[in-house]
């Protein structure tokens, strides 16, 4: 399939304070675990002399963009276009060590969001597609003809937090094929009615239906571990989210990692023997500004954690 690209416009979210977070030094080397379209990637590379940076993308069109943006930094870029599950096997297969910060911008760029033909927008008409690289097989629309009511219903509520999505799941099944977006948007717009709050009443659902297509939440549990065989002590952990589902998942797993003893209450006698690996440097989420959040609308929902490796 070819791509009608609209011009990329990806403002980087949290970027100041995400740099911050990182502590970018000289000579040292930094993973972006989600180069998108290279904007935290460039700030990073930027910040100071001989920095190195591997950066990691599952959207082929990304890498594409992000090796444009990045082409002035030269031999100081690896750019991988692969799933941030393997970070630890990336890693070890570029020789990149020691790692001194890792970046995650979870979610969606500018790029996959605005070309109506990757359909993930419901502001566009196009097949209902929301895969991050077309090399995965399952799409949203095969998802949503296939799977039995209950189980759609269930994915919806799961994933999207949708109050009606026994009712969405519902109408979905008598419309099919459901294969657009905008067919998928007006099903929703009709069960929500004159109800429809702040949001677009298919928000949640499109939410859900990505998370599920591409593995978003499983995936992120996966590479966060994958993260303290790989920092150093006082090397950073940085994670934007833009959910709160995504966001449990970073603020748990920092929070277990902080700990030493993590046996029940009741148990006398430890035997888990977990040894606290991170340091929490961010016990508050750190938002956009005021300012940020009008300048760049998608910032809004952003939340910032930060960990340091102990
Ligand atoms: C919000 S964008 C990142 C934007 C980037 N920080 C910038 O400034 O241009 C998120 C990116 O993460 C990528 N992504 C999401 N899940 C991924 C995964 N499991 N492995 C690798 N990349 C992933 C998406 O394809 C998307 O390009």
């Amino acid at each position: 399939m070819s791509l009608t690209m609209t011009v990329p416009n990806h403002i980087p979210v949290l970027l100041k304070e995400a740099i911050q977070a990182l502590q970018v030094q000289p000579q040292r080397n930094y993973v972006d675990a989600t180069v998108g379209l290279g904007g935290h990637a460039a700030a990073i590379l930027g910040q100071a002399p001989q920095v190195r940076l591997l950066g990691i993308d599952v959207d082929p069109e990304a890498i594409k963009i992000a090796q444009t943006r990045l082409a002035k930094f030269g031999d100081s870029v690896i750019l991988i276009n692969d799933n941030f599950t393997n970070l630890l096997t990336l890693c070890q297969r570029y020789n990149f060590s020691p790692v001194h910060g890792i970046l995650f911008d979870l979610g969606v760029s500018s790029l996959q969001l605005d070309t109506a033909e990757r359909g993930f927008s419901f502001q566009h008409d196009a097949p209902l597609d929301m895969r991050f690289s077309s090399s995965q097989e399952l799409t949203a629309a095969v998802l949503i003809n296939t799977l039995p009511e209950s189980e759609l219903a269930k994915l919806i509520q799961k994933y999207g937090q949708e109050r009606y999505s026994r009712q969405i799941a519902r109408e979905i099944v008598r419309h099919r094929p459901v294969n657009t977006t905008g067919r998928l948007a007006r099903i929703v717009e009709q069960i929500y009615g004159s109800r429809r709050g702040k949001i677009h009443p298919a928000t949640k659902t499109f939410l859900a239906l990505r998370l599920f297509v591409n593995c978003e939440l499983e995936n992120l549990a996966i590479a966060l571990k994958q993260t303290i065989s790989l920092l150093a002590p006082k090397d950073r952990l940085v994670v934007i989210s833009y959910h709160s589902l995504e966001d449990r998942i970073v603020k748990d797993f920092t929070k277990q990692e902080s700990k030493g003893c993590l046996c029940p209450p009741e148990a006398l006698v430890c035997q888990c023997h977990h040894v606290p690996t991170l340091k929490l440097i961010s016990k508050k989420v750190i938002t956009p500004s005021f300012a940020e959040a009008a300048f760049n609308p998608r910032s809004r929902s952003a939340r910032l954690r930060i960990a340091e490796r102990l």
